[in-house]
């Protein structure tokens, strides 16, 4: 398959340096984009965060979101995907090992390529279980950064545990998971943890609160406890290209009815009709 290595489009192959910051010190940002049908989903979006990634971080992007844009759908062509992700991600560069930034002549690393994936109906439909760990990340989990062992640890934990993900709590609160964000539902209103320092603000999240919106759901962008989380009479959580799963088990209490409740599968009904 094609990738894509600065500005160009080419073979897959290993082109980095051992000395690029993102290998070193995961000192670079990254974006995963849905493709359904051969067209990127809220790609628009996704561009938009990464510049703000890249800002947060002060890293300078080497080209404009507009042409970046124009790249990937080159790669997504190139590849003749039709259903599956688009990974990118930029370095600050490759330069000899020091911590702080190189000097301004060292430019950004941009990679991208993208892997053929199939839609998770199935789980979409019947749901599935999640674990409980601590959220011990650092204080700015709204730059999606490389920096990912902790939460490479939490859904590890998951894994060995038969579970889809692992929900995040730091002390009582109830942050989002491993690699996507949480909603509760509760006497029909819906709760998620607010857009700040403490989460990932999901595209996916994003468009479920539209979505809620439209359908006159009520969410409460509020924080909750962990004691709320179990007490749910719904959970689900969402993420690019795994879209909305209900969360039937966390740990070994059962969630609501033990069943994908019924504000969830409207919610999902709803998303599905974004890409069908
Ligand atoms: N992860 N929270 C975290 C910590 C995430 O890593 C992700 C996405 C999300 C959901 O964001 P979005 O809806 O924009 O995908 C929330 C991606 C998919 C990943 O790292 O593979």
């Amino acid at each position: 398959t094609k990738m894509l290595f600065n500005d160009q489009i080419m073979d897959r192959e290993n082109l980095i340096d051992i000395e690029d910051r993102a290998y070193q010190f995961g000192d670079g940002i990254y974006e995963v984009i849905g493709v359904y049908d051969g067209t990127p989903l809220m790609l628009d979006e996704h561009m938009e965060r990464l510049e703000r990634s890249a800002d947060e971080v002060q890293l300078k992007l080497p080209a404009s979101i507009n042409e970046l844009k124009v790249k990937l759908l080159e790669l997504v062509a190139a590849n003749k995907l039709n259903e599956g992700i688009i990974y990118m991600q930029v370095s600050r560069g490759t330069s000899p090992r020091w911590h702080e930034f190189p000097g301004l002549d060292v430019m950004p690393v941009t990679v991208a390529y993208t892997r053929e994936e199939e839609r998770m109906s199935d789980v979409e439909d019947q749901g599935a279980n999640a674990v409980l760990t601590e959220d011990i990340r650092w204080l700015r989990c709204d730059i999606k950064t490389l920096n990912l062992l902790p939460n490479v640890l939490a859904k590890q934990k998951a894994v060995e545990n038969n579970a889809v993900e692992a929900i995040l709590h730091r002390g009582d609160t109830v942050t989002e998971a491993s690699a996507s964000n949480v909603f509760i539902v509760k006497d029909g209103e819906l709760y998620t943890h607010p857009a700040n320092n403490y989460i990932l603000n999901g595209i996916t999240r994003r468009k479920v609160l539209q979505i809620c919106d439209d359908l006159n759901l009520k969410v409460n962008e509020k924080t909750y406890t962990v004691t709320e989380l179990f007490k749910a009479d719904e959970v689900f959580i969402t993420a690019t290209k795994s879209d909305i799963i209900p969360i039937l088990k966390i740990d070994d209490k059962i969630i609501g009815s033990g069943k994908p409740g019924e504000i969830t599968k409207k919610v999902v009904q709803e998303f599905r009709s974004l890409y069908q």
